[in-house]
């Protein structure tokens, strides 16, 4: 890409945010650097794209959609190919002319020539401009509404109890484990092993109990009776965030509340997280428990996984997305007012190639007239989901 047209997207970011009260006294947001990359958000799927839209005779690009495609599950154990488009934008001074929408049915082109089925999107549920351009104009369907759960990293860190024990577990084995685990949830990635190989990823770790540690041997048995796993994520290598826009009373307020936590850790205050400067996020994801000490077991992970946010000294928050019906909920610690309740994914069925294979299949192998109902395609978009568990790909985040 051009370094021109990097600046120009960087740019239209920036006037995005501003345009959504970012920076401006009293209104405080949380303001997105993406480091001179932008398409750090996608970069980490082998297929992916970004589109621009350029206006008037100086060709000033006023618009930009970022996509990918890649393999997951739609539960069952069932594969199809699917499209991931985030990162809309439109310039404030460009809205309402039809930009976004003629961006993201370019970009559903794009995707249906890489073979997508499907094309799903995320967005807050209180945007109505992104929810209606998706529900409305472009024929998406409110689908699923996971809970993003944001733990606040203090100046503290936090003990985890001396009969727990966490081990790193190997890339391989994490492979194997997950495909087990998750092969029936919704959205689980293909390409599981390039995720837990990746220099993003800082590593998959199991919890059990120290007492039951001797008797657990991976080779015989997968899992431990008892257990918590989970792998964190470092998007703060891919994007930083900045809250900008608060007043300075509570600016101090929250500042002295860090200074008396660096000084007093044993007291362990609730102290506000450095959010002022830029920051990092660790992403927790693909969480699973299992048995009778489960919960408290993913708690200590979760522990575990805040103190290496911490430790790294540039983080400001530990985020994990989980279906509402996901058991591991109630396990994950974190800050209700800074946690978006309902995230909202929308989606679509973009070919009809599932028809016309099957189509194919029942006129070249059946003979019976039920069979054609037997290779029925069913439709994703209005499938009650399969599981209670969505994995969400760290890489969507
Ligand atoms: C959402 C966004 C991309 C829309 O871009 P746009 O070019 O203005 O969209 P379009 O002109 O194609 O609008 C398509 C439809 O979206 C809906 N829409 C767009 N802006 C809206 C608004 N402010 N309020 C309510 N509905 C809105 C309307 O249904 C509209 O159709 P209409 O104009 O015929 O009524 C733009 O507002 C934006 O960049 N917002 C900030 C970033 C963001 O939230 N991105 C989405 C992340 S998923």
């Amino acid at each position: 890409m051009h370094k021109k047209d990097k600046v120009a997207v960087e740019e239209l970011e920036r006037r995005c945010e501003l345009g959504g009260g970012g920076g401006r006294r009293g209104k405080p947001s949380l303001v997105t650097d993406l480091m001179g990359d932008p398409i750090c958000r996608v970069r980490h799927f082998p297929t992916h794209i970004m589109l621009v839209a350029e206006y008037g005779e100086e060709n000033e690009i006023v618009g930009v959609v970022r996509g990918c495609v890649k393999n997951a599950t739609t539960g069952n154990s069932l594969y199809v190919k699917l499209a991931y488009i985030l990162g809309l934008r439109v310039s404030p001074t460009h809205r309402r002319l039809g930009i976004g929408t003629k961006l993201v049915e370019r970009l559903e082109e794009w995707c249906k020539e890489k073979g997508a089925e499907y094309a799903y999107m995320a967005t807050d549920c209180t945007n109505e401009p992104s929810i209606n351009l998706f529900t409305k104009k472009c024929d998406y369907t409110k689908f699923r509404t996971p809970t993003m759960l944001v733990q606040p990293v203090h100046a503290h860190s936090k003990p985890i109890p001396s009969d727990i024990a966490i081990i790193r577990v190997q890339p391989k084995l994490a492979t194997s484990m997950y495909g087990q685990i998750f092969a029936n949830s919704e959205f689980f990635p293909k390409d599981i092993d390039a995720i837990l190989t990746s220099k993003l990823n800082l590593g998959t770790f199991i919890a059990v109990p120290r007492n039951s540690l001797s008797k657990w041997d991976p080779r015989k048995t997968l899992f431990p009776p008892s257990f918590g796993l989970l792998s964190v994520w470092n998007t703060k290598e891919v994007f930083k965030l900045q809250l900008k826009g608060v007043s300075t009373l509570k600016y101090a307020c929250c500042e002295g509340s860090r200074v008396l936590d660096a000084w007093m850790p044993w007291l362990r205050l609730p102290s506000f997280p450095d959010v002022f400067r830029q920051f990092g996020v660790y992403f927790m994801y693909g969480l699973h428990m299992e048995g009778k000490q489960g919960v408290r077991l993913m708690r200590s992970l979760c522990t575990f996984a805040y103190n290496m946010a911490r430790d790294d000294g540039g983080c400001g928050a530990v985020v994990a997305e989980v279906s509402q019906r996901d058991p591991v909920r109630v396990a994950i610690p974190h800050w209700r007012k800074f946690s978006l309740a309902e995230d909202l994914w929308c989606i679509k069925k973009l070919s009809k190639l599932h028809e016309t294979k099957e189509k194919e299949t029942v006129t070249t192998t059946t003979t019976t007239l039920n069979v054609g109902e037997r290779f029925e395609p069913s439709d994703w978009t209005n499938a009650r989901s399969s599981s209670p568990v969505i994995f969400v790909d760290p890489r969507d985040f």
